[in-house]
């Protein structure tokens, strides 16, 4: 594998994660829900104002319960973005749903909610949506759309933690939503997430399907003498030994955010007169949007220019990627009825996006040295 001067993602630790992880271990209970899932769901559930937040072992498996929760069937749609991860899409295609595709909007990279009402048909059972890079798509719009037609409305909030959309954070808007921590995200237990539940009536079978469709959680709480097999379920809660370690992340909300928007402003500072000399897009984020700088993406003029950027950057040691290539086009997306130009933003988007090196601990020194890389593209 090569090695690079500048990689593009470290994970940070913030000083208590050893700490807590031997607490943890000390306590002589690392299995799930222990004392330090109890603590970051009351930490989520407080700070964001949530009925119910519930970890688990990805934000993947968030989504999966999500659909399980929402009852999907074979037969239903699901409106999604092309233009994300694949277990957006899987969650739902796992449980027989018919993804129907949504292009993005050309500025935020966000669901196109002008194109979403001539998709909906009597099988619609949710709109999925993704808050890319942590920017709120626009869900006024979405929300009263979804609610005239009667379709749930989940959030996959994995880049939006903390984010906010006009004053509300992201995740609550939808009945559902799900976060990620896995290690690319702001905040980390190397592999996790988070089912946040908005709607109360999902509260009680969530708690079921994590605990492999039993109701061990009432168990242990007291409220019925022996748990048993109640509905479908999977096992989709994180040792406490993760939890430790996502506790210490949380706590240090501030200065991780802090330390991001620093690495988001230098590089939007410093790239803005060279991205319009050269028509390059910086990312755009909305005044009624708090974003949670998880990414810095800026988008080339032509997929030959991003190519050569990434080679150019890569000869100086730095390590930049892509991001999502058209889910509607991939081979599964096709063999689901996908087509060329289904979806012509995505299309044109994921030819020309490019990430940065972007992480917590991303120095000053390190970021004028991309920097200074990438204005020597153009030959400066
Ligand atoms: C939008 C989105 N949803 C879901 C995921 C999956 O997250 P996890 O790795 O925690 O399952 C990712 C991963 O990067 C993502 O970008």
């Amino acid at each position: 594998m090569t090695k690079y001067r500048i990689r593009f993602n470290r994970p940070c630790t913030m000083g208590n994660e050893q700490l807590y992880m031997a607490q943890a271990i000390a306590d002589g209970r690392i299995s799930g829900d222990g004392q330090f899932t109890r603590k970051c769901h009351a930490f989520l559930e407080q700070e964001l104002g949530v009925p119910k937040a519930l970890l688990t072992t990805s934000c993947t498996h968030a989504l999966e319960m999500a659909a399980l929760l929402l009852k999907i069937q074979p037969g239903d749609e699901v409106i999604v973005p092309s233009f994300t991860f694949v277990s957006t899409v899987n969650a739902f295609v796992l449980r027989g749903a018919r993804p129907v595709f949504i292009d993005i909007r050309p500025d935020t990279l966000n669901l196109d909610e002008t194109k979403l009402e001539r998709l909906i048909t009597p099988r619609t059972k949710s709109i999925a949506l993704v808050h890319y890079a942590g920017v709120g798509c626009e869900m006024d719009t979405i929300l009263e759309i979804a609610g005239r037609h009667g379709v749930a409305v989940f959030e996959d909030n994995a880049h939006g933690l903390f984010g906010k959309y006009k004053g509300k954070y992201l995740g609550t808007f939808g009945a559902l939503a799900a976060q990620s921590f896995h290690e690319t995200k702001n905040f980390t237990c190397g592999e996790g997430g988070a089912l946040l539940i908005n709607d109360p009536q999902y509260i009680e079978r969530a708690e079921i399907i994590r605990e492999k469709g039993t109701n061990r959680s009432r168990f242990f709480r007291g409220q019925v003498d022996q748990y048993t097999w109640i509905d479908i379920g999977s096992s989709y809660l994180p040792s406490d030994i993760l939890a430790a370690f996502l506790y210490a992340q949380l706590e240090a909300r501030e200065q991780i955010q802090a330390k991001r928007r620093r690495v988001w402003e230098y590089y939007y500072e410093h790239l803005q007169g060279w991205a319009r000399d050269h028509d390059v897009r910086l990312p755009v984020v909305p005044d009624h949007c708090e974003q949670t700088y998880h990414m810095f993406h800026i988008l080339m003029p032509s997929l030959e220019q991003r190519q050569a950027l990434i080679a150019h950057l890569k000869a100086r040691s730095i390590l930049s990627v892509f991001h999502y290539l058209p889910l509607h086009l991939s081979g599964m997306g096709q063999r689901l009825g996908g087509r060329q130009s289904d979806c012509p933003v995505t299309e044109d988007v994921s030819d020309r996006l490019l990430r940065l090196p972007f992480y917590n601990e991303l120095t000053e020194a390190d970021q004028a040295y991309v920097v200074t890389a990438i204005k020597g593209f153009f030959g400066e």
